[in-house]
């Protein structure tokens, strides 16, 4: 890796070039399928970019949280979130999810693609902790493969299928190095899936992304 997952990354990469690409995106699709049989409750959307998914999700009733690190993400999902009539039902809170302490536990926890400059499968615990009795965690994340499995390197550059570059394996996990953490005593696991998919539209052609999807409920 050449550089840390830090705030002064990420709000470089939102105020950069590639911003208006990665805010333009549709909401991801392992959301709608995976969240599609939930009732509507409240929701935490860790590392929300510029919104789409939490908009989305506040499309349907929920009451969403949006937590990033970087201010110019959170005015471009806050802007989006005016413009589809949803500002009054999505709080976004600029906050580090490496330290954050959201206060309270949702119905729904979910984050696409996020990494922070800390051990990926340690963030993916703090998030599960935020996880209220009965709730949800969806993770969807980078799939961590073998450098040379498919030609796609892992090559310390950072285009998170946003521009075709593979995701260090720093900021990768499998579902089972996911779901191994998931204590049975206190989650059901629904799904633990690694897929790959080519994107619509403003990824660009010939950008496969490769997935990990994990989503867990929460005994009470
Ligand atoms: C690859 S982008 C994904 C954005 C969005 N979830 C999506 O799927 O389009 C990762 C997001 O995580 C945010 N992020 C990275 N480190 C963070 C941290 N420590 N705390 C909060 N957000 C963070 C970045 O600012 C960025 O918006």
């Amino acid at each position: 890796m050449t550089h840390a997952f830090d705030r002064q990354y990420w709000d470089e990469i939102w105020q950069g070039d590639r911003a208006l690409a990665m805010g333009a995106g549709a909401p991801n699709p392992h959301l709608l399928r995976e969240v599609a049989d939930l009732p509507p409750g409240t929701a935490l959307d860790a590392g929300c970019g510029a919104g789409a998914e939490a908009i989305w999700l506040a499309e349907r009733g929920w009451r969403v949280t949006g937590a990033d690190i970087a201010t110019a993400a959170l005015d471009r999902a806050a802007e989006r979130a005016a413009g589809r009539g949803v500002a009054g039902q999505v709080e976004w809170v600029l906050a580090d999810l490496s330290v954050w302490d959201p206060g309270t536990r949702f119905d729904l926890v979910t984050t696409h693609y996020a990494h922070p400059a800390m051990p990926q499968l340690e963030f993916y615990d703090r998030a599960a902790s935020w996880v209220a009795p009965g709730g949800t965690l969806l993770i969807v994340g980078h799939l961590h493969q073998a450098a040379d499995s498919d030609g796609h390197g892992h090559d310390g550059s950072h285009g998170h299928g946003h521009g075709g570059d593979a995701p260090p394996a720093a900021a990768s996990a499998t579902a089972a190095g996911i779901t191994r953490r998931l204590d049975r005593a206190e989650w059901d696991v629904v799904t633990a899936q690694e897929s790959r998919r080519v994107p619509d539209g403003h990824d660009g052609p010939g950008v496969t992304l490769h997935d990990v999807v994990v989503r867990a409920t929460r005994r009470r």
